[in-house]
């Protein structure tokens, strides 16, 4: 397997154990949220993305490369903005697909590159992105 195959089977194995009890009490505790964080930005930093990009209800918000749905899921829920979460491999969209739902967030998931994004010119209104460049 190379390099880019372990990434990508490590962080599927991370998108899979998001959503057990113990994973959640521990991103509860250290970002203070159960998300599904597979980053290392805490809801504090979440709250300030919200602010300083001004979202607001009735917002449609582009998450690229949304892992499990952090932190486009909660941007959403807690501005009453629309969320559209992109990325790669299915395990992680799978889960943030199953959180909308769960929440009631209105919002779908996309599964897309970020170099090459399947949407025409002014489709949001804000656009994040969460540890993807790293
Ligand atoms: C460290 S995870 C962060 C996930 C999520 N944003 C969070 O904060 O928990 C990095 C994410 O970037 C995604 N990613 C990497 N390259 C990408 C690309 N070219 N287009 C879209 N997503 C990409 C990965 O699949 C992965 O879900």
């Amino acid at each position: 397997m190379d390099r880019s195959s372990d990434l990508t089977e490590a962080h599927n194995e991370h998108c899979r154990l998001v959503e057990t009890t113990p994973m959640q009490r521990v991103e509860r505790r250290v970002i203070g949220s159960d998300h599904g964080a597979t980053s290392y930005t805490t809801r504090d930093q979440a709250d300030m993305i919200a602010r300083l990009i001004g979202l607001s209800p009735g917002d449609t918000l582009l998450d690229v490369g949304s892992g499990a749905g952090w932190p486009g899921i909660y941007l959403a829920a807690s501005t009453g903005a629309r969320v559209v979460l992109s990325d790669i491999p299915f395990e992680g969209l799978g889960v943030a697909s199953l959180r909308l739902r769960r929440d009631e967030v209105d919002g779908h998931v996309v599964a897309a590159s970020g170099d090459s994004l399947p949407f025409a010119d002014q489709s949001f209104d804000a656009v994040t992105s969460s540890d993807v460049l790293c």
